[in-house]
């Protein structure tokens, strides 16, 4: 899977280089070219969970790891954040998606969050019936779908359960994408796989950035709980079981504690 993404990432960036004006789908068809795999583009290792960048930083039931998504329309975003604390180890405990409310409050204007809408929570666990292997129970995963949103906009928002003192987030804005039409597209696309939780993931994730784009599109693999210290083991054990574990993975995201900005998907 990665090394599809990876060659997706080589057109793209071929395409972008070859043409002064970037291509445009307008003008037809463009005829894609293809750069040779640079020999020098390193060795990715993987953050110890010791590492600063990847300490959990809420309290209780504060909102990490807050992200903003396209959803099929202009009009719609999926705002998903975790709560809680996942738990790794021999006799690991499932939270109940049940105790934290799914509440994400929006509107044009910081100080008029006057819209609501609730979702659904959900906890997944990785339990390996294996000798030696530890198990895995992630944090309270929560998924919100904002409807009616006006294209273009930008909007104002906080999330969380407003039941529970300080389990608010703070207030974070995100755009829409620009109304569907045959000369409506967003400025600019970054397209980005397999990021990992690598020493050299932040230094990606900030060139992305750096960039401006209008929408990023993850194309997958992050990081995953079946293999990441499974036996108390990290890098090296993720690497020598790669080959073995790839057609095992499963398809949902590990709720690691990785930083986030707060921000989502879309540029402010
Ligand atoms: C992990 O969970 C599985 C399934 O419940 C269990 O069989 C196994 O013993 C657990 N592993 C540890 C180390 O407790
Ligand atoms: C990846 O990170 C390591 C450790 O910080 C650094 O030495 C290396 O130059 C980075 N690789 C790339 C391609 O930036
Ligand atoms: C973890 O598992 C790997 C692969 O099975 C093995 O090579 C390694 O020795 C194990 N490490 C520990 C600390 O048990």
């Amino acid at each position: 899977m990665w090394w599809g993404s990876l060659r997706l990432l080589l057109l793209l960036a071929a395409a972008v280089a070859a043409a002064a004006e970037p291509a445009s789908t307008l003008n037809g068809p463009s005829r894609p070219v293809t750069v040779a795999l640079r020999k020098d583009r390193g060795h990715a290792v993987d953050l110890p969970d010791t590492d600063p960048r990847v300490q959990r930083r809420a309290t209780g039931w504060a909102p990490e790891q807050i992200t903003v998504a396209l959803s099929a329309a202009p009009t719609s975003a999926w705002v998903s954040w975790i709560t809680g604390e996942f738990q790794m180890g021999g006799t690991v405990k499932p939270l109940n998606p049940g105790t934290v409310a799914s509440v994400v409050r929006y509107g044009l204007a910081a100080d008029s969050l006057v819209h609501e809408a609730t979702g659904d929570a959900l906890v997944y666990s990785q339990l390996y019936p294996f000798e030696g292997l530890q198990n895995y129970t992630s944090g309270i995963i929560h998924h919100v779908r904002l409807q009616g949103l006006e294209p273009a906009t930008k909007y104002y928002y906080q999330c969380g359960d407003p039941g529970i003192p300080g389990a608010m987030s703070a207030v974070h804005a995100f755009r829409t994408m620009p109304a569907v039409g045959p000369r409506s597209y967003p400025g600019r696309i970054a397209v980005v796989g397999d990021l990992g939780l690598t020493y050299n993931t932040t230094s990606t994730v900030d060139h992305m950035v750096s960039n401006r784009p209008d929408l990023v599109l993850l194309v997958g693999d992050v990081c995953y709980a079946n293999m990441y210290l499974t036996n108390g083991t990290g890098a090296a054990e993720r690497t020598a079981t790669r080959a073995r574990s790839a057609s095992r993975r499963p398809s949902t995201r590990r709720t690691s504690r990785a930083g986030t900005t707060g921000e989502g998907t879309w540029r402010r």
